[in-house]
């Protein structure tokens, strides 16, 4: 069984109808580690080598998040700034994070259809989601398809409920080494590999 580690990054969380459910849904469950990084760092100070060392226990690592501004809330991109330092997560002796795969978990508020060319707002998630997945990549990690959850303001209970089970159809299945890389590679979006 791999560990996934879940690096989930939401500053409103009283606030939250999607996050805060699949988080709660997973809290505790063996081989999963929720790292909530504002509840543990209220002022930003981020424990580097505490959150170093939790990513070398953890195979799988999970950047879970709504969509700010087309990119995470800050503290992920803190947590980025101050933890991938050179020399441990990249570098010619930065090599501890190498091999290990990597997957964002994100909700818009923007719905399906206005993320593309033609729409609302021009780019793909996947396009919005480069810096993030060539961050990875420079780690020596493996950047997945991403798992998106569109349109989260219009989402009643029932289908919260349904991506619910999505998402831990999705860790349960990389916990336990479901799917070949050759699968894993196939699609754009996590969600066409579970569907
Ligand atoms: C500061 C802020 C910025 C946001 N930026 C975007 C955005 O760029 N694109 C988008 O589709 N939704 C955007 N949203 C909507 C959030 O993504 C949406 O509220 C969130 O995914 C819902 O998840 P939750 O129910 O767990 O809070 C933004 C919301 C806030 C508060």
């Amino acid at each position: 069984m791999k560990k996934i580690l879940i690096i989930f990054a939401h500053p409103a969380l009283s606030k939250s109808k999607i996050h805060r459910r699949l988080t709660d849904s997973v809290n505790n469950l063996p081989g999963i580690t929720v790292n909530n990084l504002y509840e543990n760092y209220p002022d930003f100070y981020i424990d580097i080598i505490k959150e170093q060392q939790l990513l070398i226990e953890h195979d799988i690592i999970v950047l879970q998040h709504p969509l700010y501004w087309y990119s995470s809330p800050a503290i992920l991109k803190e947590w980025f700034d101050l933890v991938l330092q050179h020399g441990f997560a990249y570098g010619l002796k930065g090599k501890n994070l190498v091999g290990k795969q990597v997957i964002s978990i994100i909700s818009t508020g923007g719905d399906k259809e206005v993320y593309c060319k033609e729409g609302r707002n021009h780019f793909t998630i996947n396009e919005f989601l480069v810096p993030f997945k060539q961050s990875v990549n420079l780690c020596g990690m493996e950047y997945l398809p991403p798992f998106v959850i569109y349109g989260s303001y219009s989402l009643n209970n029932t289908e919260i409920e349904q991506l619910n089970l999505k998402y831990k159809k999705l860790l349960f299945g990389l916990r336990d080494g479901q799917w070949e890389n050759n699968i894993l590679n196939s699609k754009q979006y996590f969600n066409d590999i579970l569907d």
